[in-house]
């Protein structure tokens, strides 16, 4: 069975392939986007070491001189995507967004290196890569963390990945959508519209658009200006792991300074990152920096902080909480606790499951010594596959397979559960 299903996931990783960077599906998704890649790179890795390498270098060729890395790389011309680069006009030399994604690279980068077979082409690469990751991690402590609290702050729903998580709808509600240029939705030509966020979700999106395009993309300028700025504990969980990664990497190649500055980063946020703890949800919870309010939201992003070196405590109250989601949502682990009326099994982040989500917290957790639970994500990860093939999410009750088919990051993922054993968890 594992044989066989290495051989689809394969399949998928193939279909979707452009020679030098990979498209999360075709139709839905037709161009690179930031944290797909560098995950699918952890699949590809298995197959074809060079090749995911080349993954995460591709991206990092558009990487803004200022540090950040771009959510979307806009490598062709594709009208089948909206909003594509005329709306974003970043004036980049081969286009692309001007916000961010979750910087699952580092983390990705140390684990390739790792585990890799090749390694004269592994320090190469991680060498090379080094000081790039560094570079984007200083942007956005710099950009996003202008008071030094140790966390940053997120401006666009878009940068945490999960667009349409019900953790935003009361900030969203400061969004206005006044000067909304109009426009045409194409996701909703690709998958099914109850998969998808709302229009009036998506003019909100296009309004932050707007306004930091008027900005002229500075970032110097965006984190003040957004009505959204949003802590959000998964996303910082994932800066904070990259982080403590990129400081063992340093290591390796004997560049201290970069070791240091990243250790201190992993260290203040952690600590940061208690604020955040809910000892009435058992997990964390996201902060909005503009009202100065704690968001009431049990979403997975309170538990996927578990990728981070967190204290062991607090995982242990995250894997219980997990197993508590479990008794309720057959395929754990859902984007949103199902008890809460808010709940949505079918769209997009207000509730179905991620295998990328399940990967990362599964491997937290396991760090953390709590095999069993982590092995339980692993295992009905795979279930979920099984019964429902490669989509993009599932919805964690009844397995609807949902949104994009044949979806790449799914495919990896399960290219890395069933090559678990070959893991390695420092
Ligand atoms: C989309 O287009 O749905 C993406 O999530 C934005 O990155």
């Amino acid at each position: 069975m594992s044989k066989h299903l290495i051989d689809r996931a394969a399949e998928v990783l193939r279909t979707n392939d452009l020679g030098h960077y990979t498209v999360p599906t075709h139709g839905l998704y037709p161009f690179q986007w930031n944290w797909d890649s560098c995950l699918t790179a952890l699949g590809q890795a298995h197959f074809d070491e060079a090749r995911s390498w080349q993954e995460i270098e591709t991206l990092f060729e558009h990487q803004w001189e200022d540090g950040m890395v771009p959510h979307i790389v806009f490598h062709k011309e594709d009208d089948g995507y909206f909003p594509g680069p005329e709306v974003w006009d970043t004036g980049r030399p081969v286009p692309t967004t001007g916000i961010t994604q979750p910087p699952v690279a580092a983390f990705a980068v140390y684990r390739l290196f790792q585990r890799a077979k090749n390694r004269e082409l592994a320090k190469e690469k991680a060498r090379a890569l080094l000081p790039k990751l560094h570079a984007w991690h200083a942007w956005f402590f710099q950009c996003r963390d202008p008071q030094d609290t140790g966390l940053v702050a997120v401006i666009h729903p878009w940068e945490t990945g999960r667009d349409n998580s019900i953790d935003w709808d009361e900030a969203f509600e400061r969004v206005p959508t006044d000067n909304v240029k109009p426009f045409v939705r194409r996701d909703t030509q690709h998958a099914n519209p109850e998969h998808r966020p709302t229009q009036a979700q998506y003019e909100r999106y296009i309004w932050l658009v707007q306004k930091f395009r008027s900005l002229g993309w500075d970032n110097s300028k965006l984190h003040d200006a957004s009505p959204f700025q949003i802590v959000d504990p998964g996303f910082n969980g994932i800066l904070l792991r990259s982080c403590a990664d990129l400081a063992k990497l340093a290591e390796e190649f004997g560049e201290q300074t970069i070791a240091e500055e990243s250790r201190a980063w992993a260290a203040s946020g952690i600590a940061a990152m208690e604020s955040l703890w809910s000892d009435a949800y058992g997990q964390y919870l996201c902060f909005d920096r503009a009202t100065g309010s704690m968001i009431d939201s049990p979403s997975v992003a309170g538990i996927l902080a578990a990728v981070a070196p967190i204290p062991d405590a607090n995982k242990t109250t995250i894997a219980k909480r997990v197993e508590q989601l479990a008794e309720i949502a057959s395929y754990p682990v859902p984007s949103h606790d199902p008890t809460d009326p808010r709940f949505d099994g079918l769209r997009y982040w207000r509730g179905p499951t991620w295998l990328i989500v399940n990967y990362m917290i599964a491997d937290g957790l396991r760090a953390g010594g709590q095999t069993k639970t982590a092995a339980m994500i692993e295992k009905s990860s795979l279930e979920l596959i099984k019964k429902s093939g490669f989509a993009e999410y599932y919805d964690p009750i009844i397995a609807e397979p949902c949104g994009g088919t044949t979806f790449t990051w799914t495919a990896a993922m399960v290219v890395e559960i069933l090559s678990g054993s070959e893991r390695v968890n420092t």
